[in-house]
């Protein structure tokens, strides 16, 4: 099956990288809006109208389905385009449901991050009225973490002191947060970070595997259970041919080899960043 995944940027990776996981013999076209990257920043309206185009667009590649990896479009534009277009459309929205379950034995408190669109939309307001009964959520918005991720600085001395700053504002550290949601596929390249300042005892939760596994009964497709499995990639070929994927940016497919080593360079960042 021919699976269509995109976000503003790199974010989406993310869940492309786990499809490779659990997916790996689909064929993919991953679309990076990085004419318009961020999205969270941005208004409703404009980011509608880039998500109906990107869609139109893998309709005209000929996908079976789309992945919205990204929390900020589906949260102000997927029922618009599940609503316009005949094909299963998939979002993904903050997993605060596996968090609170994840953790219902434990006092400690919730902290979801997310851009600011995500965390002022209703449907982040409807999901934590119905998951979140006992109020164990705080929210907290991130959107300079989009930038660091877009420009390649996961580990940097800025980045720390970005993230130190937002969770002292909210007292964070792993005395007080049992979980740490990460409602923006680009925050899952800086999970070393948290764990870091926050320490040891919270569980960082995404939502890629939810995403993919969803996606997998959405279209009828064997999951596979790898989780120790680590891929290797070596050379943009691996990451092309190897998963049998097209890159696009902004509607430009990407064939310049430079530029398909910066995506290399990310999956194999998000390897790495899977151990935490
Ligand atoms: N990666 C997107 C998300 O999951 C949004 C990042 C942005 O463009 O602001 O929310």
């Amino acid at each position: 099956m021919r699976i269509g995944i995109f976000d503003s940027g790199i974010g989406g990776l993310s869940v492309l990288n786990e499809a490779y996981h659990r997916l790996p013999d689909q064929e993919y076209i991953f679309y990076a809006d990085t004419r318009h990257v961020p999205y969270g920043t941005k208004s409703e309206e404009e980011i509608r109208g880039y998500v109906d185009e990107i869609v139109r667009f893998l309709i005209e590649k000929k996908v079976d389905a789309i992945v919205i990896a990204c929390n900020t479009a589906t949260s102000v534009a997927a029922a618009m385009v599940r609503e316009k277009y005949d094909l299963p459309i998939l979002g993904m929205e903050p997993a605060v449901k596996p968090a609170i379950e994840e953790t219902a034995d434990d006092d400690r408190r919730i902290l979801v991050m997310a851009t600011p669109v995500t965390i002022r939309e209703k449907k982040l307001e409807n999901l934590l009225l119905r998951v979140d009964q006992q109020h164990k959520a705080d929210l907290l918005e991130m959107p300079e973490l989009v930038k660091f991720a877009e420009r390649e600085e996961f580990d940097s001395e800025n980045v720390r002191d970005y993230i130190r700053k937002q969770f002292s504002s909210l007292g964070a550290s792993d005395e007080k947060y049992s979980a740490l949601v990460l409602g923006c596929t680009h925050f899952n390249y800086f999970k070393p970070l948290y764990k870091e300042i926050l320490g040891e005892k919270t569980h960082l939760i995404d939502g890629n595997y939810g995403t993919i596994h969803h996606l997998g009964d959405v279209m009828g497709l064997d999951i596979k259970n790898d989780d120790d499995k680590e891929i290797i990639f070596n050379q943009p070929q691996d990451i092309v041919v190897g998963f049998n994927t097209t890159y696009y940016e902004s509607g430009d497919e990407i064939t310049d080899i430079n530029r398909l080593s910066k995506y290399l360079r990310m999956l194999s960042r998000l390897e790495f960043v899977r151990k935490f």
